[in-house]
């Protein structure tokens, strides 16, 4: 998939009033795991980077990018695609996602280059969801929300 087709794609996700704070207690428990300095890939519209004063960001969305500013979130927040993380190697001690990686097709690819640029990967994903918008299938076990560390 194309970057301009991804891009005109993800921008429904990053509407300020859409995607509540869902689970809240695996947000908490992410948090609790991250080791700075630390790196948030899909940061959509900030609501685990905001409480994270030190942390990066990084996503695809102009409009991700728009709400960050908009709610006067802080952190430095670059535009860029998950496989291609503008960091040098070892940039960050932990890099993590919420709810991203569900989307992409491109896992392996987003997760070695999450290593490249961290020593440490979490993600939080919810494996119940079947993309059907764009048309992303993961074959994983039907588990629900999970925190997964040691990617
Ligand atoms: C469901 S939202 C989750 C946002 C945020 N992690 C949260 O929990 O509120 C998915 C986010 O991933 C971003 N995203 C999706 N595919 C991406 C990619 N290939 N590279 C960078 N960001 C991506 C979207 O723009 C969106 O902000």
């Amino acid at each position: 998939m194309s970057f301009d087709t991804l891009l005109g794609r993800v921008e429904w996700w990053n509407d300020p009033d859409r995607i509540p704070d869902e689970f809240p207690e695996k947000a908490d428990e992410l948090l609790s795991k991250i080791e700075p300095p630390a790196l948030e890939v899909g940061c959509g519209k900030g609501r685990i980077l905001a409480r994270l004063p030190d942390g990066v960001g990084v996503d695809v969305s102009n409009v991700a990018l728009k709400t960050l500013k908009d709610r006067g979130i802080l952190n430095d927040v670059i535009q860029a695609e998950a496989r291609f993380l503008p960091f040098r190697n070892g940039t960050f001690r932990t890099a993590y996602t919420y709810e991203v990686l569900m989307h992409i097709q491109e896992i392996d690819e987003t997760v070695r280059e999450m290593k490249r640029v961290a020593s440490r990967v979490i993600a939080v994903e919810n494996t119940k969801v079947k993309d059907r918008f764009l048309k992303v299938e993961h074959d994983w076990p039907n588990l629900g929300i999970q925190l997964i560390e040691n990617l």
